[in-house]
């Protein structure tokens, strides 16, 4: 075996119940004033003001930012990075689910280095790109933001949902403290960690995949195979909830490196151009696009197939629906508010802006599979 590979160790993470009363000294390590990058609900849980009064315990100055949405829009990062400048703010502290994670990261990029938040996210720049210290503070189990330098955003214009991804942006602390995932409603815990056993599983599957990636896929797969069903039941089961926690920053590092591929491809416009939950388009997709990629990679579906209770590659289509079927995830495209009349923009966008993923997969799919699968599952 040849080794030739790239690994980013994640961020300085500390994870474990209670670790959410270390927010404030840790952001004082990095500034004297924090730029608060979050949405609405930090407030409604309490958590927003919790950290405020940290953060004023601590003498750390602070703007609070609060307009990050679901599937968060360039110009909300256009608005916060102008924001950031004008206030004079050193550092950021994102909080929240993946939404807020990843818009801090817009908001770093353009406000630390000029240029329009397209021209990262379409690589129209090249440069050794800087960023404000950021300490990130997961709200829900999904994204793994808190562990890499990736940020997936929509421009409400075009409708195009593309993602972007620089190792400045890699938080400089991560706090995971499982206790704050207890406030997601259960309509968010399934396509949460649906999400993150997705990237478990398409890391896993990737032919970017690595020795230093592989051991975070597997066992972020193990660890949601085991606790995934569990945390949705009872997002109060602290066993199951931390397990699901874990592999979700774990597996984060993990596809910052390997790449995700067809339905992290496929999924993007679906909720680009309907603002679906992620997770609720992966579970549409997901089982369809594996039954026409295994013969791309037996092997690596019949592993994924047999961790989640399958028997060889030829059911693990089937294994990933029973286990969608137990956590209610069971969703077509109809369900989402798409007709048979969406396929052709769908196919269109995701040939445009997916067809790095497409070609990743361990079966690239061609326009037509891409096209039908849409179909297939509707
Ligand atoms: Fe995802």
């Amino acid at each position: 075996m040849v080794l030739d590979f790239s690994f980013y160790v994640p961020a300085n993470i500390k994870f474990g119940r209670g670790k959410a009363a270390l927010i404030g000294s840790e952001v004082a390590k990095y500034g004297k004033k924090v730029f608060i990058v979050t949405g609405k609900s930090t407030a409604k849980t309490g958590l927003l003001e919790r950290v405020l009064g940290q953060l004023e315990n601590e003498k750390v100055g602070y703007v609070v930012f609060d307009k990050v949405t679901q599937n968060p829009l360039t110009t909300t990062v256009e608005e916060g990075a102008s924001l950031l400048r004008e206030c004079g703010c050193d550092s950021i502290l994102s909080m929240g689910g993946g939404s807020p994670l990843d818009a801090a990261k817009g908001i770093s990029l353009l406000a630390k280095n000029g240029n329009t938040i397209d021209d990262y996210i379409f690589k129209r720049v090249q440069g050794d790109f800087q960023s404000y210290p950021i300490v990130a503070v997961p709200t829900t189990c999904g994204t793994g933001s808190e562990s890499n330098g990736t940020a997936v955003l929509t421009n409400p214009k075009t409708q195009d949902k593309k993602g972007l991804a620089y190792s400045c942006l890699i938080a400089k602390s991560s706090i995971v403290d499982p206790e704050l995932m207890e406030t997601m409603p259960r309509e968010v815990v399934g396509p949460v960690t649906f999400d993150a056993l997705c990237h478990a599983m398409e890391s896993y599957l990737s032919p970017q995949a690595n020795p230093f990636t592989e051991p975070y896929s597997t066992d972020a797969m193990l660890y949601l195979a085991k606790y995934m069903v569990r945390a949705n039941d009872d997002i109060h089961d602290h066993e199951a909830v931390d397990g699901v926690t874990l592999a979700s920053t774990m597996v984060g590092a993990a596809f910052f490196v390997s790449g995700l591929i067809a339905p992290h491809g496929m999924e993007h416009p679906l909720s680009g151009l309907r603002n679906i939950k992620h997770g609720r388009g992966l579970a549409a997709l997901t089982p369809t696009i594996y039954e026409h990629s295994i013969s791309g990679s037996p092997q690596r579906y019949a592993f994924v197939s047999r961790v989640l209770g399958g028997k060889d590659e030829n059911d693990c289509g089937k294994a990933i629906r029973q286990l969608l079927s137990r956590i209610d995830m069971e969703v077509y495209l109809s369900d989402e508010g798409f007709t048979e009349d969406d396929v052709p923009w769908l196919t269109e966008n995701c040939w445009k802006l997916s067809k790095a993923r497409l070609d990743l997969n361990p079966k690239p799919l061609g326009k037509d599979e891409v096209r039908q699968i849409y179909s297939e599952v509707m």
